[in-house]
């Protein structure tokens, strides 16, 4: 016998950002972070995991990802691996009559549906992909919670990933993590109308890794401290509050304030990290105009560990910032054609600002809030 099951499971790009470890080897964060999970139509993780007994010992686990063998060796996957395996082997030890998949040798293979070289934040559909697949296989009966616990030990954004909509990963206190959790704010329904519109800008050259990165600042910036202290927990409770009132001037400014509060941390780290770069402070420069042109605000900003521009916006605003940027960027990969049929020509950004997104923005995707991970069969 084969045993197999498979899930999907999404995106999600922060609006208040995780950036600092305070137990590097469980994950463990210097702050609660938040996050609106994506659209799986547009971007999305699919794995399938198996388990049997015919399966080589010799051969041990291994990850297929995107049709290439992938190392699972590493501290991170095998932590989940272990931790997922402890609670099948705890069901099998209550209920002998259960197959014994935990001795069994795992086999994952993994699919994006999006370009790897996009350099969107994979890990996170990754991991959360990976450990919802395992624990269907095991028919564990974990919440998503309590899989977050172990998507969060491989990687830190993976365990927003468990839950559709808008979802805050609380740090929690205790030293063995058990309390540094996922947990959804809203539904993606309670407010359907959001949408993001994803700059992919290339790097020039490949930049510091986040896990690399924030070590980095913990280490050596002053400025992350006053973060950490007092901006973070600040723009926790006001986002939650502009999510619940469905308040999209509050959730945007909460939005550009925390992601240009966390470049601030990387540019005072020492030395400095640059991880936006001058497309990126056009598509800055872009939003500004079109709220200032719009009388108020339409158009966020956030940026990750690189380059790419994510732009949150609502759905009846899609004319003033989608047809902006159509209006510079033209015909490209990503457009929605339903979607920017009938808009009107919109405002002309400044030259310059429009001559950098030109040049610098390699194709674009356009998604919205979503729903969590999904079994295959419902998918
Ligand atoms: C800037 O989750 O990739 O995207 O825990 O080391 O795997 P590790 O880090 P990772 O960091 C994500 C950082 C961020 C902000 C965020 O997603 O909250």
């Amino acid at each position: 016998t084969i045993y197999r099951a498979s899930t999907t499971a999404p995106v999600n790009i922060a609006v208040v950002k995780y950036w600092g470890k305070r137990d590097p080897k469980l994950n463990l964060p210097t702050n609660s972070s938040l996050s609106v999970t994506l659209s799986q139509a547009d971007l999305r993780t699919l794995t399938t995991a198996s388990c049997s007994a015919s399966y080589l010992a010799s051969e041990g686990d291994s990850l297929l990802l995107n049709g290439e063998p992938s190392d699972v060796s590493g501290a991170r996957t095998q932590a989940c691996f272990r931790e997922l395996r402890t609670r099948r082997a705890a069901l099998e030890a209550a209920d002998p009559s259960l197959p014994k998949l935990s001795t069994m040798p795992l086999r994952l293979v993994s699919e994006n549906n999006f370009p790897t070289a996009a350099g969107l934040a994979s890990s996170a559909a990754g991991f959360a992909a990976f450990v919802r697949a395992i624990a269907n296989l095991y028919e564990l009966p974990a919440s998503p919670s309590e899989l977050s616990l172990i998507a969060r030990q491989g990687s830190g954004s993976a365990c927003r990933s468990l839950f559709g909509g808008y979802v805050a990963w609380r740090m929690g206190s205790a030293a063995d993590g058990s309390d540094s959790m996922a947990d959804q704010v809203a539904e993606a329904a309670h407010w359907p109308e959001m949408r993001a519109l994803i700059l992919v800008v290339s790097a020039a050259k490949k930049g510091v890794s986040s896990t690399s990165g924030m070590q980095q600042t913990v280490a050596t910036s002053g400025l992350f401290q006053e973060r950490i202290a007092r901006v973070v927990p600040q723009n926790m409770d006001a986002m939650e509050k502009a999510i619940k009132e469905r308040d999209f001037a509050a959730f945007a400014e909460v939005t550009m304030r925390d992601s240009n509060s966390f470049h601030a941390t990387c540019a005072d780290t020492y030395p400095p990290i640059f991880y936006m770069n001058d497309v990126s402070r056009a598509a800055i420069r872009a939003v500004e105009a079109i709220n200032a042109a719009a009388g108020r605000t339409v158009a966020a900003y956030t940026f990750d560990a690189g380059p790419n521009a994510v732009i949150y916006y609502l759905e009846q605003d899609t004319e003033a910032v989608v047809g902006t940027f159509y209006h510079v960027l033209g015909d490209m990969d990503g457009w929605k054609r339903e979607v920017l049929s009938g808009l009107k020509p919109t405002l002309s950004l400044d030259e310059s600002v429009a001559g950098l997104l030109k040049a610098g923005v390699s194709r674009i995707i356009m998604t919205g809030v979503g729903e969590g991970p999904l079994k295959t069969e419902e998918y």
